[in-house]
């Protein structure tokens, strides 16, 4: 049984697919939730799970009272879902290829600084794109940089909005992290 921490900053809703997924799981559970928003909607969403949920400031995420939260959990891996702030360079180097994120769309075509939430599905809209997608990948000291594990694409209608493009990505998310995960669970701790 692997140990999953969840880092997440937003609603929450990935996270809460995670959880359940895994709720009735043999291969892996989840230990913690950290959060770096007192306000964040995963927190209200987490209540009504036995799970730790840890808020996080600033500086713990900087020093190394954040990599001793993950070491006392015996976390083997981490997954990112809308969690904004960049992991510092102490989690990644203790955790190396143990750090997953999703990025709502096709990377590296809208990744990088500043391009996270509705940035990302106005600036795809207003370039008249044809598709978008998602893209799981490993998470390295850069933003949306790491190795690429999985994408999935899905197509925009000439008259969809920004707000139509992004539910489209969030079922696509809700859909295939969970499993995007059982795979590399198995890649990295039983191939
Ligand atoms: C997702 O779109 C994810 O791709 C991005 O942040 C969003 C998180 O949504 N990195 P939620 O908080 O899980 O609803």
């Amino acid at each position: 049984m692997k140990n999953l921490a969840i880092f997440a900053s937003g609603s929450g809703s990935n996270t809460e697919v995670i959880v359940r997924h895994f709720a009735e799981s043999e291969l892996a559970r989840i230990v913690l939730v950290i959060t770096d928003r007192k306000d964040a909607g995963v927190i209200e969403r987490m209540k009504k799970f036995d799970i730790r949920i840890r808020i996080i400031d600033k500086e713990a995420l900087m020093g190394e009272e954040l990599l001793s939260v993950l070491q006392t959990a015996r976390v083997d891996l981490i997954v990112l879902a809308g969690f904004l702030r960049k992991i510092p360079g102490l989690i990644i180097d203790a955790y190396p290829n143990r750090i997953i994120n999703i990025h709502p769309s096709l990377l590296p075509d809208y990744g990088g600084k500043g391009m996270y939430g509705m940035n990302v599905h106005k600036a795809i809209i207003e370039n008249e794109e044809e598709e978008s997608g998602i893209t799981v990948h490993y998470v390295n000291e850069e933003f949306d940089e790491g190795e690429i594990i999985f994408q999935e694409t899905v197509e925009i209608d000439p008259d969809d909005t920004a707000e139509d493009l992004a539910y489209k990505i969030q079922q696509l998310e809700h859909k295939h992290y969970p499993e995007v995960i059982e795979w590399v669970l198995n890649r990295e701790f039983i191939d």
